[in-house]
């Protein structure tokens, strides 16, 4: 009894994070896609200071190894240029007394596309027309990959998403075809199914949006700043209530966007609409 006791105490006192879990930040994943040549992707992840990792791609033309770079808690390498294919398996490995390895299994390399914006972009594709039609196409495309970060707010500009919703995933009628306004988005699906039967490369399609809320929530303090839009919120604490919540500035922006500017992309849609328009007649009265 009493060793057993004095182990559940010590495991109350030490905090989880106190052992660094060596892994892959929260957007790397099996069946991820990755930025293809001739840009470079970047790779991240948690690992112990002091310790080396490098990471292996392992492929049909061979092994190619890249040395990270380990810095407060975080290890970080940008990959040399790698041409539109797969399947990839992207080995991490930390070196050292604690030695771990992670692997992502069955990654590609294409253009990755990040959707946001609102309700325009919440859309699902199970709430178009014809719908079942569209869903039963999705075994076709293996090639285009799915993932979405989960909604989150943060008074602070998050390094890595709080919560995924979709990690990484080959596209299913199931996985395509969740409730009204989760997932998957519709317009960003179509999309990269488009792209894909036009370019005919892997394509990844990050969603991140959320409907109902304004375009102040999802922008940078420097970008409201550039709008004129801060010094207002100095003034009266600019906030929009809709549906019960509070949509301060940045805060979509905190949490949603700024972890993934570290992930390397071709490109983002953005389907703004409404809600900034109604954002408008609520403050007009005030101006
Ligand atoms: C990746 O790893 C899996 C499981 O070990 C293996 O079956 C597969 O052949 C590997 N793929 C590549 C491209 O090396
Ligand atoms: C669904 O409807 C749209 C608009 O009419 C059409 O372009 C598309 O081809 C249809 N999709 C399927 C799978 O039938
Ligand atoms: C991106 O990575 C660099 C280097 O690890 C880090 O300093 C920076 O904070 C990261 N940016 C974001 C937005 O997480
Ligand atoms: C603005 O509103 C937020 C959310 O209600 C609150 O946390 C914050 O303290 C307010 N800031 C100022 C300067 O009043």
């Amino acid at each position: 009894m009493y060793p057993l006791r004095a182990l559940c105490l010590l495991c109350a006192v030490i905090p989880v994070n106190a052992f660094d879990e060596f892994r892959f930040a929260s957007y790397y994943g099996d069946h991820m896609v990755l930025q293809k040549a001739p840009e470079r992707a970047v790779l991240w992840g948690y690992a112990s200071d002091g310790s080396k990792v490098f990471v292996i791609l392992e492929g049909q033309q061979g092994n190619k190894k890249q040395a990270a770079y380990v810095q407060n808690g975080m290890w970080r390498l940008t990959l040399d240029p790698v041409n539109a294919g797969g399947p990839y398996n992207v080995t991490a490995v930390q070196q050292g007394p604690a030695h771990a390895q992670v692997t992502l299994t069955d990654v590609l390399f294409g253009d990755v596309w990040l959707c946001g914006g609102q309700s325009n972009m919440a859309f699902t594709l199970s709430q178009v027309f014809n719908a079942s039609e569209e869903l039963s196409l999705a075994p076709k495309f293996p090639q285009v990959r799915i993932f979405m970060a989960a909604l989150e707010m943060s008074d602070q500009a998050l390094t890595d998403l709080p919560r995924v919703e979709v990690p990484w995933s080959v596209p299913s009628a199931e996985l395509l075809g969740g409730k009204e306004f989760t997932y998957f988005s519709a317009v960003c699906w179509l999309f990269g199914r488009n792209l894909y039967e036009t370019l005919g490369y892997p394509v990844g399609l990050v969603e991140s949006c959320w409907g109902g809320t304004p375009v102040e929530a999802w922008s940078s303090p420097r970008a409201l700043q550039k709008c004129s839009l801060e010094e207002q919120e100095d003034n009266s604490n600019y906030t929009r209530p809709l549906l019960g919540v509070v949509w301060s500035n940045s805060v979509l922006w905190n949490a949603m966007i700024h972890p993934l500017l570290n992930m390397t992309i071709q490109g983002a849609i953005w389907y703004q609409g409404e809600s900034s328009q109604w954002g408008l007649l609520w403050v007009e009265p005030w101006l």
